[in-house]
Formats: structure tokens, sequence, C-alpha cells
């Protein structure tokens, strides 16, 4: 008997980083997004970002090009991942920081952070995970810095849930047969079950925005936005709360 996978693993690791701009629906401007909402940065001499979940160091690399003056530390639990970053980021030099870890544990959850941001990844924790990492990033913020998380969001309703499926495989289709194509792609994303609003499964556990927006509120951030929703996809940002208003 095979037991379903409850965590991300190896066969994710190669099958995102073979098919991740395909899978991800207009992946590039989900990290301009990003990329974009972290400004302005509040340490303006020496800005250190916090990419979780960097995986291949897609947005890390885009953050330290878009934000010159700023230093990012990339966290993930992949040794795959990490050596991809370490790759990619290698012409940035020391303004690039690498770290093994989990994202469950909290350990790595303290020094101080102009910007953190995350992709894709926020969704790997239950609903108690992700309301305490919410709480814990607030106090690792400088004041007015920015969290910015692009990620899976559930439908509210299973009406919601099947038609967004439909539209993220459209998406995959789409960029599978845009220039310069991959006809192995949308196979791939069918057959490895990776839309999880069709193929719900444990290792993907995404909650829906109202429950994002209430426990970045009750963690205490200001300002808190959707940005940016395509096909199951979106993009929020909060403000850490001054600590002048008695937030910390
Ligand atoms: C879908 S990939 C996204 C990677 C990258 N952020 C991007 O958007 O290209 C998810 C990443 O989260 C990492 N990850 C998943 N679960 C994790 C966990 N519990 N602890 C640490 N990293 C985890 C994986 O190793 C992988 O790199």
């Amino acid at each position: 008997m095979t037991t379903a996978p409850q965590r991300w693993d190896e066969s994710d690791d190669q099958l995102f980083l073979r098919y991740g701009d395909v899978f991800v629906p207009r992946r590039a401007e989900q990290i301009d997004t990003v990329c974009g909402l972290v400004a302005p940065l509040p340490d303006r001499d020496a800005p250190h970002l916090l990419d979780l979940g960097c995986g291949e160091g897609r947005l890390t690399a885009a953050l330290l090009q878009n934000h010159p003056e700023a230093r990012v530390t990339g966290l993930d639990g992949s040794d795959t991942m990490l050596a991809a970053a370490a790759e990619r980021l290698a012409p940035f030099g020391d303004r690039a920081r690498l770290v093994k870890a989990s994202l469950q544990d909290r350990s790595w959850r303290h020094g101080t952070y102009a910007a953190i941001v995350s992709s894709l990844t926020v969704h790997h924790l239950d609903d108690d995970g992700k309301p305490q990492l919410y709480r814990d990033l607030h106090t690792m913020l400088v004041a007015g810095g920015r969290l910015v998380l692009a990620d899976l969001v559930r439908p509210a309703t299973a009406a919601a849930a099947a038609w967004t499926a439909c539209r993220w495989d459209d998406e995959v289709d789409q960029q599978a047969a845009a220039p310069p194509g991959d006809p192995s792609a949308a196979g791939a994303f069918r057959d490895s079950r990776w839309n999880t609003f069709r193929y719900p499964d444990l290792v993907d556990k995404p909650a829906t925005l109202a429950q994002h927006l209430r426990w970045l509120d009750e963690a205490g951030f200001d300002d808190t936005d959707l940005c940016w929703a395509l096909a199951g996809h979106m993009v929020i940002a909060a403000t850490g709360r001054h600590r002048d208003r008695g937030a910390r």
C-alpha cells in the first residue's frame, strides 16, 4: 500500500524545477508584483529582506536586482532547491545568503527585516501554522516593513473551486503552448495531479482569502490588501505596525 505524501519532496522539486514556468500562472508577473510591493523599503542604508521558501531563488534574484541596496536571505528546506538557488544567486556575492530550515520550525524566527516575502510556500503550513507564522513575522519586521505573499488561495465554495481548477488548467495550457512552448508541460501538469483544486492532497493546505486577511489583522498588520489574483493564485501585502502604535 502506498501512502499519500504529506510534505513537499524530491519529486516535487524535480517537477517544479522543470515545469515551474508553466505550472505557475504568469509567474514573471507575480514576481514583478511582489518586488514592487515591498517598496518603499524602510531601512534605507542596509535593508535586509527575507524570502521564505525561496526554492531555486527566482524571486530572491529579482529582489536583489530590483533593490540594489538590499541584502536578501533565502530560506528553504530542500537541498536540491538550495543548490539551484546557490548557482543562480552566485553573481550577487554576499548580498545573497541561503539558509536551510523547515518552515514549521520556529527557531529561525528572529532577527529584523525591512521586508519579508514568500512565493507558493505558506500554503504548506496547516491552519494553525499559518497564523502562528504571521504573528512571528510581525515581530521580525522593522516599523513600516512590508510582508508580501504570493500563494495559492482556496476558493470559499466547492463550485468556485471547480471553476478555479478549470481556470488553472486553461492557464497552464496557454503557457505550455506559448513560444518557446513545452509540449510535455501540460501533460505533466495533469499526470502529476498538480492542480490542488481538482486533486486536493495533504501537501497543499491553501486557506481562503478571508482567513489570510483575518490572521494578518490579528497578528497586528496594517494596510492588508489583495493586490493580484488569478486562477487560485494571489498576491497579498500588509505593513508591519509602527512600534509607536504599540503593536509589538
Ligand atoms: C512551489 S515551490 C516555490 C519556490 C519559490 N518560492 C518559487 O516561487 O519559485 C515551494 C518551496 O517551498 C519549499 N518548502 C515546502 N515545504 C517546506 C517546509 N516545510 N519547510 C521549508 N521549505 C519548504 C520547497 O522546498 C520549495 O522550494
